[in-house]
């Protein structure tokens, strides 16, 4: 798990945007963390880094905003209205399976069973004015991802942790 305290607005983007290149090639992300801590706009910042250009809007009434990213395809869901897992159901989210897509989930615990699992979880807490964020790895790609854009160094070849 890696870990920071503190982080303003700006460097939350940062941290999000780092992660851009890695994750081109689709996966999981689960957002978690209270209101407005943050989920949205570390989306907003990673979106924007792969290239999305359009507005892009909090999927809280939609539940779900897709982008066409070429070669990639990105879900954003915001499941925080969600009140049991079947009312996941209507959004067809099986008509994602396969293809190319990154998953970017807020409020993933609303409904677990009916979403894909991630392969790395951001949470995201309040800290005064600003956040405390934590990345943590819950696959191997997951890992991969964190590895490609810095924030923990390659496993060599051989090591046993
Ligand atoms: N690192 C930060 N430091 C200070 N303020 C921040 C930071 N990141 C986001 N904010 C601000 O916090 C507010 C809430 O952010 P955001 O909408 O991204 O939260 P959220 O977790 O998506 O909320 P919700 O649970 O309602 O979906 C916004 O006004 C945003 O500008
Ligand atoms: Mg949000």
């Amino acid at each position: 798990m890696i870990s920071y305290s503190g982080l303003d607005e700006a460097g939350l983007t940062r941290l999000a945007g780092r992660l851009a290149g890695a994750v081109a090639s689709g996966g999981v992300i689960h957002l978690a963390g209270p209101l407005g801590s943050g989920k949205t706009t570390f989306a907003r910042a990673l979106l924007g880094a792969l290239g999305v250009r359009t507005r892009i809007k909090s999927p809280t009434y939609s539940l779900i905003e897709s982008y066409d990213l070429g070669a990639l395809g990105a879900l954003h869901l915001d499941l925080y209205r969600i009140a049991a897992a079947e009312e996941v159901e209507w959004l067809g989210l099986r008509d994602y399976a396969g293809g190319r897509w990154l998953w970017l989930i807020e409020w993933p615990e609303r409904a677990p069973e009916a979403i894909p699992a991630p392969d790395l979880i951001v949470r995201l807490a309040h800290a005064g004015d600003a956040r405390d964020v934590a990345l943590v790895a819950t696959t191997a790609l997951g890992r991969q991802w964190l590895e490609q854009s810095g924030f923990i160094e390659t496993r060599q070849a051989g090591t046993v942790s």
